[in-house]
Protein backbone atom coordinates (compact mmCIF):
# COMPACT_ATOMS: atom_id res chain seq x y z
CA UNK A 1 0.00 0.00 0.00
CA UNK A 2 2.32 2.54 -0.99
CA UNK A 3 -0.20 5.08 -1.93
CA UNK A 4 -1.06 5.45 1.86
CA UNK A 5 2.72 6.53 2.88
CA UNK A 6 2.45 9.56 0.62
CA UNK A 7 -1.06 10.64 1.63
CA UNK A 8 -0.49 14.11 3.39
CA UNK A 9 -2.06 13.92 7.02
CA UNK A 10 -1.93 17.77 7.97
CA UNK A 11 -5.31 18.97 9.37
CA UNK A 12 -6.32 21.58 6.81
CA UNK A 13 -7.40 24.83 7.51
CA UNK A 14 -10.53 26.30 9.86
CA UNK A 15 -12.92 27.97 8.45
CA UNK A 16 -13.57 31.71 9.43
CA UNK A 17 -17.40 29.96 11.27
CA UNK A 18 -15.95 27.20 12.28
CA UNK A 19 -13.20 29.43 14.54
CA UNK A 20 -15.30 31.20 15.64
CA UNK A 21 -17.64 28.49 17.43
CA UNK A 22 -14.18 27.07 18.63
CA UNK A 23 -13.51 30.35 20.64
CA UNK A 24 -16.38 30.67 22.16
CA UNK A 25 -16.16 30.53 26.25
CA UNK A 26 -17.30 27.51 27.61
CA UNK A 27 -20.87 27.71 28.81
CA UNK A 28 -24.11 25.56 29.21
CA UNK A 29 -27.59 25.96 27.55
CA UNK A 30 -30.03 26.23 30.44
CA UNK A 31 -33.92 27.38 31.25
CA UNK A 32 -33.42 29.20 27.45
CA UNK A 33 -29.92 30.80 28.40
CA UNK A 34 -25.99 30.62 28.06
CA UNK A 35 -24.97 30.34 31.68
CA UNK A 36 -21.41 29.54 33.35
CA UNK A 37 -20.82 26.69 35.15
CA UNK A 38 -20.54 26.69 39.18
CA UNK A 39 -17.47 25.06 39.43
CA UNK A 40 -15.41 26.50 36.33
CA UNK A 41 -13.57 22.95 35.57
CA UNK A 42 -13.37 22.54 31.94
CA UNK A 43 -12.61 19.62 29.31
CA UNK A 44 -10.53 20.34 26.26
CA UNK A 45 -11.73 19.37 23.01
CA UNK A 46 -9.53 17.60 20.97
CA UNK A 47 -9.24 17.57 16.84
CA UNK A 48 -8.10 13.90 16.31
CA UNK A 49 -6.86 13.94 12.76
CA UNK A 50 -3.91 16.84 14.28
CA UNK A 51 -3.95 15.23 18.06
CA UNK A 52 -4.16 19.14 18.77
CA UNK A 53 -6.42 20.84 21.30
CA UNK A 54 -8.98 23.37 19.68
CA UNK A 55 -11.40 24.49 21.95
CA UNK A 56 -12.66 23.76 25.42
CA UNK A 57 -15.94 22.70 26.79
CA UNK A 58 -18.01 23.04 30.51
CA UNK A 59 -16.81 20.24 32.75
CA UNK A 60 -20.68 20.29 34.29
CA UNK A 61 -21.26 20.32 38.23
CA UNK A 62 -23.84 18.65 40.28
CA UNK A 63 -25.11 21.66 40.94
CA UNK A 64 -25.34 22.89 36.70
CA UNK A 65 -26.98 19.40 36.30
CA UNK A 66 -29.37 20.19 39.28
CA UNK A 67 -29.97 23.48 37.41
CA UNK A 68 -30.95 22.35 33.94
CA UNK A 69 -33.21 19.52 35.60
CA UNK A 70 -34.86 22.05 37.37
CA UNK A 71 -35.34 24.27 34.46
CA UNK A 72 -36.44 21.07 32.89
CA UNK A 73 -39.57 20.33 35.94
CA UNK A 74 -40.67 23.61 35.63
CA UNK A 75 -40.84 23.80 32.35
CA UNK A 76 -42.81 20.62 31.96
CA UNK A 77 -45.05 21.12 35.05
CA UNK A 78 -46.16 24.62 33.75
CA UNK A 79 -46.98 23.24 30.29
CA UNK A 80 -45.44 25.85 28.82
CA UNK A 81 -44.96 23.12 25.39
CA UNK A 82 -47.21 20.50 26.18
CA UNK A 83 -50.14 22.40 26.09
CA UNK A 84 -48.69 24.27 23.39
CA UNK A 85 -51.58 23.54 20.33
CA UNK A 86 -49.57 20.64 18.14
CA UNK A 87 -49.69 22.93 15.21
CA UNK A 88 -47.64 25.54 17.24
CA UNK A 89 -45.18 22.52 18.20
CA UNK A 90 -44.58 21.26 14.95
CA UNK A 91 -44.03 24.80 13.74
CA UNK A 92 -41.21 25.39 16.06
CA UNK A 93 -40.04 21.85 15.25
CA UNK A 94 -39.89 22.17 11.66
CA UNK A 95 -38.43 25.87 11.85
CA UNK A 96 -35.35 23.89 13.89
CA UNK A 97 -34.99 21.17 11.03
CA UNK A 98 -34.71 24.72 8.87
CA UNK A 99 -32.11 26.29 10.73
CA UNK A 100 -30.03 22.51 10.55
CA UNK A 101 -30.26 22.71 6.75
CA UNK A 102 -28.97 26.35 6.94
CA UNK A 103 -26.22 26.30 9.18
CA UNK A 104 -25.55 22.63 7.20
CA UNK A 105 -21.72 23.42 6.02
CA UNK A 106 -20.65 24.93 9.42
CA UNK A 107 -22.06 21.97 11.67
CA UNK A 108 -20.26 19.15 8.91
CA UNK A 109 -17.39 20.76 9.45
CA UNK A 110 -17.20 21.22 13.56
CA UNK A 111 -18.50 17.68 13.32
CA UNK A 112 -15.18 16.84 11.06
CA UNK A 113 -12.79 18.85 13.45
CA UNK A 114 -14.63 17.20 16.80
CA UNK A 115 -14.90 13.66 15.53
CA UNK A 116 -12.74 13.40 12.50
CA UNK A 117 -15.23 11.71 10.26
CA UNK A 118 -14.88 12.97 6.89
CA UNK A 119 -16.29 16.75 6.56
CA UNK A 120 -18.11 15.32 3.24
CA UNK A 121 -19.75 12.43 5.31
CA UNK A 122 -21.08 14.53 7.97
CA UNK A 123 -22.46 17.20 5.11
CA UNK A 124 -23.84 13.56 3.27
CA UNK A 125 -25.56 11.50 6.53
CA UNK A 126 -25.29 13.41 9.58
CA UNK A 127 -26.62 17.16 9.05
CA UNK A 128 -29.31 15.95 6.76
CA UNK A 129 -30.20 12.67 9.10
CA UNK A 130 -30.12 15.19 12.05
CA UNK A 131 -32.50 17.37 10.49
CA UNK A 132 -34.64 14.48 9.31
CA UNK A 133 -35.45 13.26 12.33
CA UNK A 134 -36.62 17.06 13.61
CA UNK A 135 -38.76 17.12 10.63
CA UNK A 136 -40.30 13.40 11.26
CA UNK A 137 -40.70 13.96 14.55
CA UNK A 138 -42.57 17.20 13.90
CA UNK A 139 -45.41 15.71 11.76
CA UNK A 140 -46.19 13.11 14.86
CA UNK A 141 -46.65 16.28 17.18
CA UNK A 142 -50.09 16.80 15.83
CA UNK A 143 -50.81 13.02 15.54
CA UNK A 144 -50.70 11.37 18.71
CA UNK A 145 -54.22 10.31 19.86
CA UNK A 146 -55.67 8.06 22.41
CA UNK A 147 -58.29 5.37 21.62
CA UNK A 148 -62.01 4.60 22.65
CA UNK A 149 -62.98 1.05 24.16
CA UNK A 150 -66.05 -0.79 24.61
CA UNK A 151 -65.61 -2.26 27.84
CA UNK A 152 -65.76 -6.10 27.55
CA UNK A 153 -67.32 -6.90 31.07
CA UNK A 154 -69.26 -3.42 31.83
CA UNK A 155 -72.47 -2.37 30.29
CA UNK A 156 -72.15 -0.51 27.02
CA UNK A 157 -74.65 2.39 27.67
CA UNK A 158 -73.80 2.79 30.76
CA UNK A 159 -69.70 2.50 30.44
CA UNK A 160 -67.22 4.70 28.86
CA UNK A 161 -63.65 4.12 28.03
CA UNK A 162 -61.01 6.06 26.62
CA UNK A 163 -56.74 6.45 26.67
CA UNK A 164 -54.94 9.10 26.44
CA UNK A 165 -50.92 9.55 25.72
CA UNK A 166 -49.66 12.11 27.75
CA UNK A 167 -45.98 13.15 27.53
CA UNK A 168 -43.59 10.98 30.19
CA UNK A 169 -42.21 14.12 31.52
CA UNK A 170 -38.39 15.63 32.22
CA UNK A 171 -36.42 13.33 29.85
CA UNK A 172 -32.33 12.65 30.67
CA UNK A 173 -31.14 12.06 27.11
CA UNK A 174 -27.62 11.15 26.88
CA UNK A 175 -25.10 10.26 23.71
CA UNK A 176 -22.41 9.06 22.70
CA UNK A 177 -18.93 10.19 20.03
CA UNK A 178 -19.84 8.57 17.11
CA UNK A 179 -22.60 10.90 15.42
CA UNK A 180 -22.77 13.32 17.84
CA UNK A 181 -25.23 15.85 16.19
CA UNK A 182 -27.47 13.02 14.51
CA UNK A 183 -27.95 11.23 17.97
CA UNK A 184 -28.99 14.69 19.52
CA UNK A 185 -31.48 15.22 16.87
CA UNK A 186 -32.63 11.85 16.83
CA UNK A 187 -33.07 12.29 20.99
CA UNK A 188 -34.41 15.21 21.18
CA UNK A 189 -37.03 14.79 18.38
CA UNK A 190 -39.36 12.42 19.46
CA UNK A 191 -39.20 14.34 23.68
CA UNK A 192 -40.23 17.10 21.38
CA UNK A 193 -43.03 15.76 19.22
CA UNK A 194 -44.49 14.04 22.32
CA UNK A 195 -44.73 17.28 24.70
CA UNK A 196 -41.91 16.09 26.69
CA UNK A 197 -38.79 18.43 27.88
CA UNK A 198 -35.16 17.43 28.21
CA UNK A 199 -31.64 17.69 29.67
CA UNK A 200 -29.28 16.46 26.80
CA UNK A 201 -25.74 15.60 27.81
CA UNK A 202 -23.63 15.05 24.26
CA UNK A 203 -20.34 12.94 24.72
CA UNK A 204 -17.67 14.54 26.26
CA UNK A 205 -15.08 13.88 23.58
CA UNK A 206 -17.70 15.75 20.82
CA UNK A 207 -19.38 18.24 22.05
CA UNK A 208 -19.80 20.77 19.82
CA UNK A 209 -22.60 20.65 17.34
CA UNK A 210 -25.12 20.20 20.71
CA UNK A 211 -23.93 23.48 21.75
CA UNK A 212 -24.58 24.61 18.07
CA UNK A 213 -27.77 23.34 18.34
CA UNK A 214 -28.57 24.86 21.08
CA UNK A 215 -28.36 28.29 19.52
CA UNK A 216 -30.44 26.88 17.01
CA UNK A 217 -32.91 25.81 19.65
CA UNK A 218 -33.13 29.42 20.60
CA UNK A 219 -33.44 31.16 17.48
CA UNK A 220 -36.17 28.73 16.44
CA UNK A 221 -38.36 29.46 19.26
CA UNK A 222 -38.41 26.72 21.33
CA UNK A 223 -39.63 27.88 25.23
CA UNK A 224 -36.65 28.37 27.81
CA UNK A 225 -36.46 25.09 29.60
CA UNK A 226 -38.04 22.69 27.20
CA UNK A 227 -34.46 22.01 26.20
CA UNK A 228 -31.23 22.11 28.28
CA UNK A 229 -27.84 21.12 26.89
CA UNK A 230 -25.25 20.69 29.11
CA UNK A 231 -21.87 19.13 28.90
CA UNK A 232 -19.28 17.22 30.80
CA UNK A 233 -18.38 13.70 31.98
CA UNK A 234 -20.91 10.65 31.75
CA UNK A 235 -19.54 9.35 35.31
CA UNK A 236 -20.16 12.66 36.94
CA UNK A 237 -22.81 14.10 34.97
CA UNK A 238 -24.30 11.77 33.28
CA UNK A 239 -24.62 9.73 36.65
CA UNK A 240 -26.15 12.57 38.21
CA UNK A 241 -28.79 12.94 35.54
CA UNK A 242 -29.84 9.35 35.32
CA UNK A 243 -30.17 9.47 39.01
CA UNK A 244 -32.20 12.68 39.83
CA UNK A 245 -35.66 12.11 41.32
CA UNK A 246 -37.03 14.77 39.00
CA UNK A 247 -35.98 12.66 35.95
CA UNK A 248 -38.93 10.21 34.73
CA UNK A 249 -37.33 9.02 31.61
CA UNK A 250 -33.46 7.93 30.95
CA UNK A 251 -32.64 7.38 26.95
CA UNK A 252 -29.50 6.41 26.57
CA UNK A 253 -26.83 5.34 23.49
CA UNK A 254 -23.41 4.09 24.03
CA UNK A 255 -21.29 1.37 25.47
CA UNK A 256 -23.12 -1.87 26.88
CA UNK A 257 -21.11 -1.69 30.02
CA UNK A 258 -22.48 1.93 30.50
CA UNK A 259 -26.23 0.97 29.65
CA UNK A 260 -25.88 -2.05 31.97
CA UNK A 261 -24.67 0.36 34.39
CA UNK A 262 -27.50 2.82 33.77
CA UNK A 263 -30.54 0.12 33.51
CA UNK A 264 -29.16 -0.44 37.28
CA UNK A 265 -28.83 2.91 38.56
CA UNK A 266 -33.13 3.77 37.08
CA UNK A 267 -34.09 1.13 39.50
CA UNK A 268 -34.48 3.09 42.46
CA UNK A 269 -36.67 5.63 40.78
CA UNK A 270 -37.94 3.19 38.16
CA UNK A 271 -37.49 5.54 35.42
CA UNK A 272 -39.02 4.97 31.90
CA UNK A 273 -35.58 3.76 30.04
CA UNK A 274 -34.68 3.14 26.10
CA UNK A 275 -31.27 1.96 25.57
CA UNK A 276 -29.36 1.67 22.47
CA UNK A 277 -25.79 0.18 22.78
CA UNK A 278 -23.42 -2.21 21.24
CA UNK A 279 -23.32 -4.92 18.18
CA UNK A 280 -21.01 -7.13 16.45
CA UNK A 281 -23.04 -7.13 13.49
CA UNK A 282 -22.64 -10.03 11.31
CA UNK A 283 -22.59 -9.87 7.59
CA UNK A 284 -23.78 -12.93 5.53
CA UNK A 285 -22.62 -13.05 1.94
CA UNK A 286 -24.28 -16.18 0.05
CA UNK A 287 -23.26 -17.99 -2.61
CA UNK A 288 -25.25 -16.31 -5.71
CA UNK A 289 -23.80 -12.77 -5.26
CA UNK A 290 -22.73 -10.27 -7.63
CA UNK A 291 -18.95 -9.49 -6.26
CA UNK A 292 -18.59 -6.25 -7.77
CA UNK A 293 -21.63 -4.88 -5.68
CA UNK A 294 -21.17 -6.60 -3.00
CA UNK A 295 -17.67 -6.47 -2.09
CA UNK A 296 -17.51 -2.66 -2.16
CA UNK A 297 -21.25 -2.76 0.32
CA UNK A 298 -19.27 -4.94 2.75
CA UNK A 299 -16.36 -2.73 2.75
CA UNK A 300 -18.72 0.19 3.77
CA UNK A 301 -20.44 -1.98 6.42
CA UNK A 302 -17.28 -1.87 8.15
CA UNK A 303 -15.60 1.10 7.57
CA UNK A 304 -17.75 3.74 7.27
CA UNK A 305 -17.63 6.01 9.96
CA UNK A 306 -13.54 4.39 10.95
CA UNK A 307 -15.94 1.72 11.73
CA UNK A 308 -17.25 3.53 14.79
CA UNK A 309 -20.90 2.63 13.99
CA UNK A 310 -22.75 0.64 16.86
CA UNK A 311 -24.11 -1.42 13.76
CA UNK A 312 -20.83 -2.05 12.07
CA UNK A 313 -20.51 -4.77 9.76
CA UNK A 314 -18.02 -6.76 12.01
CA UNK A 315 -18.26 -10.20 11.26
CA UNK A 316 -18.48 -11.17 8.07
CA UNK A 317 -19.39 -14.95 6.83
CA UNK A 318 -18.91 -15.63 3.23
CA UNK A 319 -19.44 -18.96 1.58
CA UNK A 320 -16.46 -20.35 0.71
CA UNK A 321 -17.23 -20.77 -3.08
CA UNK A 322 -16.88 -16.59 -3.26
CA UNK A 323 -15.12 -15.64 0.11
CA UNK A 324 -11.98 -15.05 -1.66
CA UNK A 325 -13.19 -13.43 -4.06
CA UNK A 326 -15.14 -11.09 -1.48
CA UNK A 327 -12.20 -10.46 0.48
CA UNK A 328 -9.64 -9.53 -2.35
CA UNK A 329 -12.51 -7.26 -3.50
CA UNK A 330 -13.15 -5.57 0.17
CA UNK A 331 -8.98 -5.33 -0.22
CA UNK A 332 -9.18 -3.36 -3.30
CA UNK A 333 -10.89 -0.81 -1.41
CA UNK A 334 -7.60 0.01 0.75
CA UNK A 335 -6.56 3.20 -1.23
CA UNK A 336 -10.46 4.36 -1.18
CA UNK A 337 -10.80 3.68 2.14
CA UNK A 338 -6.91 5.04 3.11
CA UNK A 339 -7.36 7.44 6.41
CA UNK A 340 -7.20 10.92 5.80
CA UNK A 341 -7.62 14.10 7.59
CA UNK A 342 -11.15 15.14 8.32
CA UNK A 343 -11.49 18.42 6.28
CA UNK A 344 -9.48 16.93 3.50
CA UNK A 345 -12.09 16.86 0.71
CA UNK A 346 -10.54 13.30 -0.40
CA UNK A 347 -11.04 12.06 2.69
CA UNK A 348 -13.66 9.03 2.90
CA UNK A 349 -12.62 7.48 5.80
CA UNK A 350 -10.42 9.69 8.65
CA UNK A 351 -8.85 9.20 12.38
CA UNK A 352 -10.39 7.61 15.34
CA UNK A 353 -12.25 9.60 17.64
CA UNK A 354 -9.93 9.63 20.45
CA UNK A 355 -6.39 8.53 21.62
CA UNK A 356 -8.20 6.27 23.87
CA UNK A 357 -10.05 5.00 21.03
CA UNK A 358 -6.99 4.33 18.77
CA UNK A 359 -5.20 2.06 21.68
CA UNK A 360 -8.07 0.19 22.07
CA UNK A 361 -8.47 -0.84 18.74
CA UNK A 362 -4.84 -1.70 18.34
CA UNK A 363 -4.58 -3.35 21.20
CA UNK A 364 -7.67 -5.36 19.51
CA UNK A 365 -5.49 -6.02 16.04
CA UNK A 366 -2.75 -7.20 18.48
CA UNK A 367 -4.48 -9.75 20.03
CA UNK A 368 -6.18 -10.88 17.04
CA UNK A 369 -2.19 -11.69 15.86
CA UNK A 370 -1.16 -13.02 18.45
CA UNK A 371 -4.41 -15.55 18.62
CA UNK A 372 -3.27 -16.73 15.14
CA UNK A 373 -5.32 -14.47 12.78
CA UNK A 374 -3.72 -13.43 9.79
CA UNK A 375 -3.42 -9.74 8.40
CA UNK A 376 -5.17 -9.78 5.03
CA UNK A 377 -5.03 -5.81 4.80
CA UNK A 378 -3.91 -3.08 6.79
CA UNK A 379 -3.12 -3.99 10.84
CA UNK A 380 -1.04 -0.90 11.35
CA UNK A 381 -1.31 3.01 12.21
CA UNK A 382 -0.48 5.00 9.28
CA UNK A 383 2.46 7.90 9.74
CA UNK A 384 0.59 10.69 10.68
CA UNK A 385 1.85 14.26 12.61
CA UNK A 386 -0.46 13.32 16.06
CA UNK A 387 -3.89 12.26 14.66
CA UNK A 388 -4.99 9.00 15.45
CA UNK A 389 -5.33 7.04 12.32
CA UNK A 390 -5.64 2.98 11.84
CA UNK A 391 -5.91 1.64 8.29
CA UNK A 392 -9.24 -0.25 7.21
CA UNK A 393 -8.03 -3.79 8.95
CA UNK A 394 -9.30 -7.00 7.40
CA UNK A 395 -8.39 -10.64 9.65
CA UNK A 396 -8.40 -13.92 8.38
CA UNK A 397 -7.99 -17.31 10.19
CA UNK A 398 -9.92 -16.37 13.00
CA UNK A 399 -12.15 -18.83 15.47
CA UNK A 400 -15.24 -18.19 17.27
CA UNK A 401 -12.79 -18.11 20.44
CA UNK A 402 -11.16 -14.78 19.49
CA UNK A 403 -12.06 -11.61 21.57
CA UNK A 404 -11.66 -9.88 17.79
CA UNK A 405 -14.61 -12.17 16.50
CA UNK A 406 -15.80 -11.78 19.96
CA UNK A 407 -15.56 -8.08 21.12
CA UNK A 408 -16.96 -4.80 19.57
CA UNK A 409 -14.10 -3.28 18.48
CA UNK A 410 -15.81 0.04 17.47
CA UNK A 411 -13.05 0.69 14.60
CA UNK A 412 -12.23 -0.40 10.99
CA UNK A 413 -12.04 -3.67 11.46
CA UNK A 414 -13.42 -6.90 10.33
CA UNK A 415 -13.21 -10.36 10.59
CA UNK A 416 -13.47 -12.33 7.69
CA UNK A 417 -14.89 -16.49 7.77
CA UNK A 418 -15.77 -18.84 5.53
CA UNK A 419 -18.79 -20.84 5.75
CA UNK A 420 -20.45 -23.90 3.78
CA UNK A 421 -24.21 -24.59 5.17
CA UNK A 422 -26.93 -22.12 6.01
CA UNK A 423 -28.09 -23.45 9.17
CA UNK A 424 -23.85 -23.11 10.43
CA UNK A 425 -23.78 -19.96 9.31
CA UNK A 426 -26.44 -19.12 10.90
CA UNK A 427 -25.87 -20.45 14.59
CA UNK A 428 -22.67 -18.90 14.30
CA UNK A 429 -23.87 -15.07 13.52
CA UNK A 430 -26.18 -15.58 16.08
CA UNK A 431 -23.60 -16.78 18.65
CA UNK A 432 -23.20 -13.64 20.50
CA UNK A 433 -24.37 -11.44 23.37
CA UNK A 434 -25.27 -8.88 20.80
CA UNK A 435 -28.20 -8.63 18.47
CA UNK A 436 -28.55 -5.31 17.25
CA UNK A 437 -28.37 -5.56 13.33
CA UNK A 438 -26.68 -8.03 10.49
CA UNK A 439 -26.62 -8.08 7.05
CA UNK A 440 -27.55 -10.56 3.94
CA UNK A 441 -26.21 -10.22 0.25
CA UNK A 442 -28.17 -12.55 -1.97
CA UNK A 443 -29.56 -12.43 -5.12
CA UNK A 444 -32.25 -15.40 -3.82
CA UNK A 445 -35.06 -13.19 -2.54
CA UNK A 446 -36.64 -16.63 -0.39
CA UNK A 447 -33.08 -17.05 0.85
CA UNK A 448 -33.02 -13.29 2.31
CA UNK A 449 -36.31 -14.07 3.92
CA UNK A 450 -35.47 -17.23 5.55
CA UNK A 451 -32.05 -16.01 6.85
CA UNK A 452 -33.95 -12.53 7.96
CA UNK A 453 -35.99 -14.42 10.13
CA UNK A 454 -33.60 -16.45 11.99
CA UNK A 455 -30.95 -13.72 12.61
CA UNK A 456 -31.32 -12.39 16.43
CA UNK A 457 -30.88 -8.65 15.33
CA UNK A 458 -33.12 -5.68 15.86
CA UNK A 459 -32.27 -5.08 12.10
CA UNK A 460 -31.39 -6.60 9.11
CA UNK A 461 -30.58 -5.56 5.88
CA UNK A 462 -30.35 -6.88 2.83
CA UNK A 463 -28.17 -5.88 -0.12
CA UNK A 464 -27.27 -3.20 1.65
CA UNK A 465 -25.84 -2.07 5.41
CA UNK A 466 -26.41 0.84 8.12
CA UNK A 467 -29.25 1.50 5.67
CA UNK A 468 -31.37 3.48 8.90
CA UNK A 469 -34.07 5.63 7.79
CA UNK A 470 -36.02 7.63 10.76
CA UNK A 471 -39.76 6.04 10.02
CA UNK A 472 -38.59 2.66 10.68
CA UNK A 473 -38.14 1.51 14.15
CA UNK A 474 -34.36 0.57 15.24
CA UNK A 475 -32.77 -0.94 18.80
CA UNK A 476 -31.79 -4.02 19.88
CA UNK A 477 -32.37 -7.61 20.81
CA UNK A 478 -29.86 -9.68 23.44
CA UNK A 479 -27.43 -7.24 25.16
CA UNK A 480 -27.66 -4.64 22.15
CA UNK A 481 -30.86 -2.68 23.59
CA UNK A 482 -34.22 -1.68 25.19
CA UNK A 483 -37.03 -0.22 23.68
CA UNK A 484 -36.94 1.06 19.95
CA UNK A 485 -36.49 4.39 18.49
CA UNK A 486 -37.81 6.14 15.68
CA UNK A 487 -40.68 5.39 14.00
CA UNK A 488 -44.45 5.33 15.73
CA UNK A 489 -42.55 3.33 18.37
CA UNK A 490 -39.68 6.09 18.63
CA UNK A 491 -42.85 8.87 19.65
CA UNK A 492 -44.29 5.79 22.21
CA UNK A 493 -41.14 5.66 23.85
CA UNK A 494 -41.99 9.40 25.39
CA UNK A 495 -45.49 8.81 25.63
CA UNK A 496 -47.73 7.39 28.65
CA UNK A 497 -51.08 5.74 28.53
CA UNK A 498 -53.56 6.89 30.84
CA UNK A 499 -57.08 4.86 30.67
CA UNK A 500 -59.64 6.76 31.99
CA UNK A 501 -62.90 4.87 32.35
CA UNK A 502 -66.23 6.61 33.48
CA UNK A 503 -69.64 5.84 34.62
CA UNK A 504 -72.22 7.85 32.09
P1 LIG B 1 -19.64 5.30 26.93
O1 LIG B 1 -20.78 4.37 26.85
O2 LIG B 1 -18.84 5.33 28.21
O3 LIG B 1 -20.14 6.81 26.67
C1 LIG B 1 -21.30 7.17 25.99
C2 LIG B 1 -21.99 8.33 26.69
O4 LIG B 1 -22.36 7.92 28.01
C3 LIG B 1 -21.13 9.57 26.89
O5 LIG B 1 -21.97 10.72 26.75
C4 LIG B 1 -20.65 9.46 28.31
O6 LIG B 1 -20.33 10.70 28.89
C5 LIG B 1 -21.86 8.84 28.97
N1 LIG B 1 -21.58 8.08 30.21
C6 LIG B 1 -20.47 7.36 30.53
N2 LIG B 1 -20.58 6.84 31.74
C7 LIG B 1 -21.78 7.21 32.22
C8 LIG B 1 -22.48 6.97 33.46
N3 LIG B 1 -21.94 6.24 34.43
N4 LIG B 1 -23.70 7.49 33.61
C9 LIG B 1 -24.27 8.25 32.64
N5 LIG B 1 -23.66 8.51 31.46
C10 LIG B 1 -22.44 7.99 31.26
O7 LIG B 1 -18.69 5.01 25.70
P2 LIG B 1 -17.13 5.35 25.53
O8 LIG B 1 -16.43 5.15 26.83
O9 LIG B 1 -17.04 6.67 24.90
O10 LIG B 1 -16.67 4.24 24.49
C11 LIG B 1 -16.31 2.94 24.93
C12 LIG B 1 -16.80 1.90 23.97
O11 LIG B 1 -18.20 1.91 23.93
C13 LIG B 1 -16.39 2.09 22.52
O12 LIG B 1 -15.14 1.57 22.26
C14 LIG B 1 -17.46 1.33 21.80
O13 LIG B 1 -17.16 -0.04 21.76
C15 LIG B 1 -18.67 1.53 22.66
N6 LIG B 1 -19.55 2.59 22.13
C16 LIG B 1 -20.70 2.22 21.50
C17 LIG B 1 -21.52 3.17 20.94
C18 LIG B 1 -22.77 2.81 20.24
O14 LIG B 1 -23.30 3.60 19.48
N7 LIG B 1 -23.30 1.65 20.45
C19 LIG B 1 -21.17 4.59 20.97
C20 LIG B 1 -19.97 4.89 21.69
C21 LIG B 1 -19.20 3.91 22.23
MG1 LIG C 1 -16.81 5.19 28.93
Amino acid sequence: MNEQTTIDRTQREYSAAAKKALERSPQLYINGEWVDSSGGETIDVEDPSSGKIVSKIVEASDKDVDRAVAAARTAFDDGRWRNMPPVARQKIMTKLADLIEEHADELAELEAIDVGKPKGMAGAIDVPGAAAHIRFCAGWAGKINGETMNPYSMPGETMFAYTLKEPVGVCAQIVPWNFPLLMACLKIAPALAAGCTTILKPAEQTSLTALRLADLVHEAGIPAGVVNIITGYGHTGGDRMVKHPDVDKVAFTGSTEIGKLINRNVTDTLKHITLELGGKSPVVVMPDVDIQETAPGVSQAIFFNSGQVCVAGSRLYAHKSVFDEVVEGMANTAEFWAPRPSLDPDAHMGPLVSKEQHERVMGYIDAGKRDGASVLMGGDAPSSDGGYYVNPTILTDVNPQMSVVREEIFGPVVVAQRFEDLDEVVKDANDTQYGLAAGVWTKDASAAHRIASKLQAGTVWVNCHAMIDVAVPFGGFKESGVGREQGREGIEAYLETKSVIMKL
